[in-house]
């Protein structure tokens, strides 16, 4: 995995709390999955091997978008607006802006944003009452595959076989995107930090018991 730091637990238990919110933000981030391959596809027409691969990739994003919104319809889930969260924008702002290092950055953005979505599906997907368990479980192999796809990517477009230099941008660019996962959040989305209510230092200081368990979520999810 190329991620800096794991999921704090406490973004979990938030998770599993709020999964009706999470799933409204899930479906929003597979239609910006399918955007940003798009957006890449523009930015770059020359590189056909890059479009050919982004194209197929956003009509994978565009089949998960449909996926989630047909669960949302099964599980009852009303669409509601959303402020984005900060994740975005932050990693964002650390890329840089001449080419070809953004191009090399905007790959290796890529692979992370799609390595953390991976490593969360996992961490859910035995919490998580059925479908929604078994629907993130399936989910995190092809997250799996995207994180590679980018990073494929990403060595082709610094080129010279210099896995070093490839290598070094990725882990600066992991510590950005693991401080933004890891510190306290306003609100709960896929690749937010844990809402401040979830962190253990500011239930104590409030009096409210943790909601820290190992043990799958007893969400109420309608029968299939
Ligand atoms: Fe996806
Ligand atoms: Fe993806």
């Amino acid at each position: 995995m190329i991620l800096a730091a794991p999921t704090p637990a406490a973004w979990v238990d938030a998770a599993c709390v709020h999964w009706r919110e999470l799933l409204i933000d899930h479906a929003n981030c597979e239609k910006k999955a399918a955007s940003s391959a798009l957006a890449l596809i523009f930015a770059y027409p020359e590189d056909q091997e890059l479009c050919a691969a982004l194209s197929r990739l956003a009509r994978e994003e565009l089949r998960h978008f449909e996926q989630v919104q047909q669960l949302m319809r099964r599980l009852q889930v009303t669409f509601e607006r959303q402020r984005p969260g900060r994740y975005a924008a932050g990693l964002r702002a650390a890329l840089r802006a001449h080419e070809p290092a953004r191009k090399i950055d905007l790959m290796l953005a890529g692979a992370l944003i799609e390595a953390r979505s991976c490593e969360r599906f996992a961490l859910l997907a035995p919490r998580l009452p059925q479908p929604l368990g078994a629907f993130y479980a399936s989910l995190q192999q092809a997250e799996a595959r995207h994180f590679e796809l980018y990073l494929r990517l990403a060595q082709r477009a610094i080129g010279n076989g210099d896995v070093a230099a490839v290598q070094s941008r990725l882990r600066a660019l992991a510590a950005v995107e693991a401080e933004l996962i890891s510190g306290s959040d306003e609100q709960l989305r896929f690749h937010s930090g844990p809402p401040a209510a979830y962190l253990p230092e500011r239930a104590a200081i409030a009096g409210a018991p943790l909601k820290r368990s190992a043990a799958p979520c007893r969400a109420e999810v309608p029968p299939a």
